[in-house]
Parts: C-alpha cells; structure tokens; sequence
C-alpha cells in the first residue's frame, strides 16, 4: 500500500483492538473507570453512553492524544502505549471535525500524511483517492468555508482514512446533520468501513445509530461499562437497569420475586397483579425487592373482565401517531404505565376514564433487576 504505510508502522486492516483495564483520571474526576474491551478485527463497536460518560476521553486514548491513567492499549496483539498519536495507525474523525480553516480541502486530507513524512506526489494522489472516495474529488481546490456541514464532516472522514488506518476512531461524527444527511452519511460510512474492513469505533448518544450501524454496542455509564453485546442483546436483553431505560424505553415497577431460575422469574407486582418475567440479573433472591422493565411495546390494553390476578388501570390518556397508537394508564400504586400498540382501527383507541386491564403480549418479555 502507499500513503502512511511508507513511514511508521505498517498499517494492517482489520486489526484487532483491546482496552485491558483503562482507567482516566482528571485530579478527582474518574473519566474512565476500569474499562475492558476486546474488538476484533474489522468490527463497527459503537460506543454509547450519556454526555461525560467518558466516550471522547476513550478515543483520545486510543489515538494518543492522552496517556491513561493505568491500563493498556493493545493493536494486532501489540501493546502501543509508547507511541505518540502519528507513529499509531489510528484515524480520528473529532467530535466538531475540526478542519484546519486555512487549509484547501486536498491539504486537509493530505494533513496526516504529510506529518508521517509521506512524499509529495504521494500525499496528493492519496488525498485525492480519499476525496474521490467520500464523493469529493472534485472539491479539493476548496476552502473548508466554502463547504457544508456534511461535505465538511465527509472531508473529516477522508483525512482520517487517508493515513490508512488500521483502527478508525469517529467521535459523533454525524451530530451536526439534519437527519437525511444523517442517513446517507451512516450508510456511506458503514460501506467504506466494510468495504475497507477497517476496525471502527463510533461514538455516539444516538441509540438508534448505535443499534442500526454497529456489530456490537458498549454501553458506559459514569466512566464504567454497562454492557458489550450485539444490538440485539442490547436491546432484548439488557444486563442491568441503566441499558434497559437508556436504550428504548421501559415501564419501571416495583415489586417482590416470588420466585426465579434459569428460565426466568415470576414477580408480584406492587400494583396488583403477578408477571412472568426474564431471569432476573444481579442478586436476587425469593422474597427480595426487584424493579421490573416493562418495554411499552410489550403491553397490551384491553377492557375484558379484569381479575384479580392482572394489572388494571384508567386509560389517562390516548394518542393515535398513526401506525401507532400510546395510550397513558394511570395504575394501582399511582404510577402511569405507558402502552404502545400497532393500529388495527379506531377501535383500539380508548377514551380518557376508561378502566382496562393490561397485558404482556408474550410471557418473559419483562426484564427483573435488584431494586436499587
Ligand atoms: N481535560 C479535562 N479535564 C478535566 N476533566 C475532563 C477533561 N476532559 C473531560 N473531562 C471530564 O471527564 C468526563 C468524561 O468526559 P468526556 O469528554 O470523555 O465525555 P463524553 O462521553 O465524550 O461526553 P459528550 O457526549 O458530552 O461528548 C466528564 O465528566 C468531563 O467533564
Ligand atoms: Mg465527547
């Protein structure tokens, strides 16, 4: 290959990465707080988490941006915690693509590989490959002024590709684009990053984003790691309370586990009623408090004969958003359950008063954690 591979290490792609124990500290703040992943080579790992949950700090770490508190860096089997930022085979696209303004577009891209010692003749042929690659080759006369949000947020995206990286780190790379841009451009990124077979980290606090472009999603909260599980794990079955309401949304009632296994649990709900639920996670035993996550899509209302053994409520409110519709039950212990539901016909929308029962469309659907 030409371009970066020319100076320091030789750039492989799909090169595996592991975070083994990396810790961050700003004086008292614990940024990072004893976080292990273990990426393969050519995976799209999103990194998802609420605003100071140590995400940017993380990828400023790989990159070498920062020296971390404890742990180690490791690529392709190989420790690189030595290494200054232009010496690690790691792209970065920041978190406000910060072009250098005074820059044309084609010296922007060229930027990495000039400061790998790259000749001349190279640089510009890689940057322009990279342009072409991102659909802008013929922009690279350009000022970065002279662009949009997006065409800039794709140069970005060409300078990092263009030391050819063997890990490719996007800080919220999408954020300031509308959301058609915003779909084009997780789509272009998605076929560079399988084309190219480049390990990806994307951060983001964009649920969706994480769910629909990743391979497998780490979820942090506070610095720590939540959860590092395909989407699907994530969002079917969370390991704790924190991914359940962060990533979709849940219903939270409390109550007691009358008993569990393997299989799954039964809870007796404060508000009436008993459900069969997932195996309950973390430790809990018969008897003990539990909080469990009610998915609104997982509810049902109807008006059939409420027994004793079911949750009833008073429809609060209805909302018909078209193809669905949310209705608001105020229920036994006073809180308010929400329900969302396909639309079959007019029907299914029940008027404010109305008492209904409510039902899980499927038992084990709940997930049931140790009351905090
Ligand atoms: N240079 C610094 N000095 C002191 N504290 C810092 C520094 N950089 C970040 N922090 C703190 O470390 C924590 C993690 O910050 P970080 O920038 O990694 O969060 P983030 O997950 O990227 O958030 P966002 O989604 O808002 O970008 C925050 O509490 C932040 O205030
Ligand atoms: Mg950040």
């Amino acid at each position: 290959m030409v371009g970066a591979s020319q100076s320091s290490q030789s750039a492989q792609r799909g090169q595996t990465l592991l975070l083994d124990g990396i810790t961050q500290r700003y004086g008292n703040t614990l940024a990072v707080d004893d976080v292990t992943l273990d990426i393969k080579g050519g995976e799209l790992v999103a990194l998802l988490g609420p605003s100071g949950c140590g995400k940017t700090t993380l990828l400023r770490i790989i990159a070498g941006f920062m020296a971390q508190t404890k742990g180690h860096v490791i690529v392709g089997g190989e420790a690189i915690d030595g290494l200054p930022p232009n010496r690690r085979s790691v792209g970065i696209v920041f978190q406000n693509y910060a072009l250098f303004p005074h820059m044309t577009v084609a010296e922007n891209v060229a930027y990495g590989l000039d400061a790998r010692g790259v000749d001349r003749a190279t640089q510009r042929s890689e940057a322009q490959r990279m342009l072409d690659l991102v659909k802008l080759g013929h922009l690279g006369d350009r000022m970065p002024r002279q662009l949009s949000g997006g065409q800039q947020q794709r140069v970005a995206l060409a300078r990092a590709l263009a030391v050819n990286p063997s890990i490719l780190l996007l800080d919220e790379p999408f954020a300031a684009l509308d959301k058609n841009l915003r779909l084009d451009m997780q789509i272009e990124v998605k076929r560079i990053q399988r084309l190219s077979g480049i390990t990806t980290i994307l951060v983001t606090h964009d649920q969706e984003e994480a769910l629909s472009m990743a391979d497998r999603v780490a979820v942090l909260s506070q610095g720590r790691l939540e959860q590092f599980s395909p989407p699907t794990e994530i969002y079917d079955a969370p390991d704790s309370l924190f991914v359940n309401t962060f990533v979709g949304s849940a219903n939270l009632l409390s109550g007691v586990l009358l008993d569990a296994d393997r299989s799954g649990g039964t809870v007796r709900l404060d508000a009436g009623g008993t459900i069969e639920t997932r195996a309950p996670k973390g430790e809990v035993r018969p008897g003990g408090r539990v909080t469990v996550c009610l998915r609104p899509e997982h509810l049902r209302v109807d008006q059939a004969a409420a027994g004793a053994d079911t949750l009833n409520g008073v429809v609060e409110m209805g909302l018909p958003l078209g193809a669905t519709i949310v209705h608001e039950v105020r229920i036994a212990d006073g809180s308010a359950v929400k329900v969302s539901e396909p639309r079959i016909d007019r029907a299914a929308l029940f008027a404010p008063g109305t008492p209904v029962r409510l039902a899980p469309v499927a038992p084990r659907l709940a997930s049931v954690f140790a009351a905090a």
